[in-house]
């Protein structure tokens, strides 16, 4: 299906994730032959820049992230795609020029690209609809952090949905848009075999985690604000932990698979008070090593207030009361300055209820499903076969699907598929206002209980696995962590 003409107009079109994500995916885009014909890419901040000026410097940031996979001919058919229009986003009169530069071309659909700090939200939609911008051909996405708390995320919704309709709203979790993501989805809707394990009288744990192995970088006051709960969890983690769970949705429409997806958020149950301590697990990192080489902790990161108590790591137990998962805990776990960056969802299905080969069944590592994210893209089936020889012992083999082997056309990244998905007006992989609410409204009771608690973060050594409580948090289940087994 082409994508329509359209303008692309990129808010924060200086920032970072401009130049770091956008501006590259819509390179490789071009590349395959996949943008829509005349794409215009307007770029929008404050700087006093001509379109000269702004190609200049977007070639230079883009050339420094992309390093020896920058092509300098792809990048001179990219950059005629480029335009700038300098807006302060406060200032009603600076909006005059982009208005003009869109509305010669008014038979154009317009995507707004919203990659700025959340509190513009507002005043740019109103600015945008002051001028007749927000037809109904228009979409705009927002970048996350999508507000602080419940109620924060509440005022930009209802601020943004007083000058676009719901449908018209695409709020990015780019996690969304990585390829095994949505493999997970085909391999549980695509296939026949899976959905008949896939329940509490088979599955005895799943284990989400996403781990990084870089720390805060130069984002330390940004951070600082924010920790992992709200940068990981109450997104990334709890959108795949909704691919993993909901139930099949009537079909792969937007609206069909984000029903399904809310009924899961609404349906974990709350942890609450004294739960908070028994199910949750937050840490903060110290020195250690990260890639053979010692790194700081985390007090001594840059531009992070002494005596901090933000969180760099979270584990917790989860659970959804529903019938098909009653009973069948879901462990999440996200953190900074891990061993390495692995981003995975392991599905540990249950023992055979008695062994007829002498090992116990509990000796038996169980049935597995790992499907890796990062760094590779690949789903593992982990299943038990006899060793070669002449004693019946059984021993753990694994079936693997690996994406870059099996499929060896490139894949899109998780920025250039969601982008591609804005251009052509599909929802599917973008979260709804009530989802991301509910989302927040069971995060926000376990950060109010550790904002309220004298306890400080537990600390973990840089370039391990975090504090020894994530794996106790497990352990009382008589369970461990994937990697630990
Ligand atoms: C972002 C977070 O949403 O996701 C970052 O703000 C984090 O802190 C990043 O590093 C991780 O994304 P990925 O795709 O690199 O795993």
């Amino acid at each position: 299906q082409a994508a329509p003409e359209l303008d692309l107009v990129i808010f924060g079109g200086t920032g970072d994730l401009a130049m770091r994500k956008l501006l590259p995916a819509l390179i490789r885009l071009q590349h395959d032959g996949l943008l829509p014909a005349r794409l215009r890419v307007i770029g929008v901040a404050r700087e006093p820049l001509d379109r000269d000026a702004f190609r200049a410097l977007a070639q230079q940031r883009v050339a420094a992230c992309l390093g020896a996979a920058f092509d300098v001919a792809a990048w001179d058919r990219f950059a005629a795609l480029l335009d700038y229009a300098c807006v302060d986003a406060t200032d009603a009169a600076s909006y005059e020029g982009l208005a003009s530069m869109l509305l010669a071309a008014p038979e154009r659909e317009r995507v707004f690209y919203l990659s700025t700090a959340p509190r513009l939200f507002a005043t740019i939609c109103e600015q945008l609809a002051q001028r007749g911008l927000n037809t109904e051909r228009s979409r705009v996405v927002l970048e996350k952090p999508l507000g602080h708390d419940l109620a924060s995320s509440q005022a930009i919704n209802d601020a943004v949905g007083g000058f676009f309709g719901e449908q018209q709203i695409y709020r990015i979790d780019h996690y969304l848009g990585k390829e095994p993501v949505q493999n997970l989805l085909a391999l549980r809707f695509g296939n026949a075999l899976f959905e008949p394990l896939w329940r509490r009288e088979s599955v005895r744990d799943v284990q989400i985690t996403v781990a990084e192995e870089l720390g805060v970088e130069s984002r330390g006051d940004f951070y600082d604000q924010v920790g992992a709960m709200r940068d990981m969890v109450q997104n990334h983690l709890l959108q795949l932990l909704c691919i993993v769970a909901m139930e099949p949705p009537a079909s792969i429409s937007a609206d069909a698979v984000r029903d399904e997806k809310l009924k899961i958020l609404r349906a974990l149950r709350p942890i609450a008070g004294a739960d908070v301590g028994l199910k949750t697990v937050r840490g903060q990192y110290r020195a250690g090593a990260a890639g053979g080489k010692p790194v700081p902790g985390y007090l001594d990161e840059e531009r992070i207030p002494p005596g901090s108590t933000t969180e760099t790591f979270v584990a917790l137990r989860a659970e959804i009361d529903t019938w098909r998962w009653a009973g069948v805990p879901f462990f999440l776990r996200t953190g900074k300055r891990m061993p390495q960056r692995v981003a995975e969802i392991v599905v540990n299905f249950r023992s055979v209820p008695h062994s007829i080969f002498g090992q116990t069944a509990d000796s038996l590592n169980p049935n597995r499903m790992v499907i890796r994210m990062q760094p590779e893209e690949k789903v593992e089936l982990h299943l038990l076969a006899k060793q070669p020889g002449d004693v019946m012992h059984l021993q753990p083999v694994h079936l693997n699907l690996d994406f870059a082997e099996t499929f060896r056309s490139r894949r899109l990244d998780a920025y250039e598929r969601l982008l591609m998905d804005v251009m052509r007006g599909n929802l599917t992989l973008f979260v709804r206002r009530d989802e991301q609410e509910a989302a927040w409204r069971w995060v926000e009771p376990i950060m109010d209980a550790w904002k309220a608690s004298t306890e400080r973060p537990k600390a973990y050594t840089a370039g391990t696995w975090g504090p020894a409580s994530s794996s106790a948090l497990l352990g009382r289940d008589g369970l461990a962590w994937h990697e630990e087994i």
